[in-house]
């Protein structure tokens, strides 16, 4: 910290008053000047640190709770899983805030809190909002959004309600004005730390290495994707999240369908012209490694283009381009992407930091 002048300001010499017979503190006029300016120094200091340096706050309950239960916002205790009966009779459905292929999902309210309901849209989807429920329930953590309850019979499943909704609406949310300040190239680079961490943690996941296949374009794959008050990321639809098995050679596939544009992986486009119709069963598996490919594109999204976004991508652009590999093989891990971007965000901040330091 710059504090030099304060430490020097001679604050500790004393000044005899040769009119009185007591020895008497007295400031010369210059370091009167300089106190309050090192004084104001250090405050404006502390203060660009804590704008540039203090980490995302967090919720108070962050510790997990045992399986089958959940904890939310304040809430001190765990509470198991909503029933089927505790469904139908305490949760209000209040208005529609989102739907999918799979699921319409209502603003609802439970014991005077806000939650999210999802009904199924037609029971040909079924088997994906199975799937969907059996991931959620099997891959709770700070990674995943929190269940609070479900109802097969019924087709229904209860999540923690997110007012900030989906990655889709981040550019208008950040440009309220009320989010200024953390429309800052620091948060969108956490957003994206969080990004990375969200697919590190699918790919060693409880349930084995899991690709997210529900992403064949940059909307689709913003849609799965909720943005917490605190500005972190959680994953919210574990429709499409296919298991890839090294030791019995299981690769996945993303749906049925022939896909196009470069947003999905190479890997995952028809490989035999446009000669030759497409046909599933002549269609190539792949491995999570398509997950890799869309992160500099996701990425970039979240920078956006703020002040320093384009720094950021200048420091990303080798790792970024690593995503790129035509060979699977050769991109990187989600670990590794994940060391890279941690290092430019310490990196970044202790420049940004010094700069400040010379600046004061
Ligand atoms: N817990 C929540 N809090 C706030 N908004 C939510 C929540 N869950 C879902 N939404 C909103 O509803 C939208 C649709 O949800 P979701 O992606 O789960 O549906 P889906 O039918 O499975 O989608 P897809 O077409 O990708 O299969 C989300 O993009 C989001 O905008
Ligand atoms: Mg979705």
């Amino acid at each position: 910290m710059n504090l030099e002048p304060a430490e020097h300001s001679g604050m500790g010499r004393k000044a005899q008053d040769g009119s009185r017979g007591a020895p008497r503190r007295v400031l010369p006029p210059a370091l009167g000047l300089l106190l309050p300016m090192a004084l104001l120094n250090a405050l404006l200091y502390l203060f660009l640190a804590w704008v540039f340096i203090a980490p995302t706050p967090s919720a108070p309950a962050s510790t997990h709770c045992p399986r089958g239960h959940f904890r939310m916002g304040q809430m001190k205790n765990c509470s198991p899983w909503l029933s089927c009966e505790e469904l139908r009779t305490e949760v209000r459905p209040l208005k529609r805030v989102g739907e999918g292929a799979v699921k319409r999902v209502f603003l609802s309210e439970w014991k005077e809190r806000k939650v999210a309901l999802s009904r199924l849209t037609s029971l040909e989807m079924k088997d994906d909002f199975l799937h969907g429920l059996q991931m959620l329930k099997g891959l709770q953590s700070k990674h995943v959004v929190t269940l609070l309850g479900y109802c097969e019979d019924d087709n229904t499943v209860l999540t923690e309600y997110h007012p900030l909704g989906s990655l889709s609406n981040l550019e208008a949310t950040l440009n309220l004005s009320k989010y200024q300040n953390v429309n800052t190239w620091q948060r969108r680079l956490q957003m994206a730390v969080d990004y990375v961490s969200i697919i590190h943690y699918l790919h060693h996941s409880p349930l084995g290495t899991r690709v997210m296949c529900d992403s064949s374009d940059l909307p689709k794959t913003l849609s799965q994707y909720l943005l917490t008050s605190n500005f972190s990321l959680v994953v919210n639809d574990l429709d499409a999240l296919p298991l890839v098995n090294r030791s019995s050679r299981t690769l996945v596939k993303c749906g049925h369908r022939e896909l196009h544009g470069d947003f999905v992986a190479p890997e995952q486009l028809w490989p035999y012209g446009e000669d030759m119709p497409f046909d599933d069963d002549l269609m190539p598996s792949y491995d999570e490694k398509i997950d890799i490919w869309k992160i500099p594109d996701i990425s970039s999204f979240l920078l956006g283009h703020v002040e320093g976004s384009d720094m950021v991508r200048f420091h990303l652009f080798d790792i970024h381009k690593a995503c790129k590999s035509q060979t699977p093989a050769e991109r990187p891990t989600a670990q590794d992407i994940l060391d890279t971007y941690k290092k430019v965000l310490n990196l970044l901040r202790d420049t940004v930091m010094s700069q400040t330091r010379e600046m004061l």
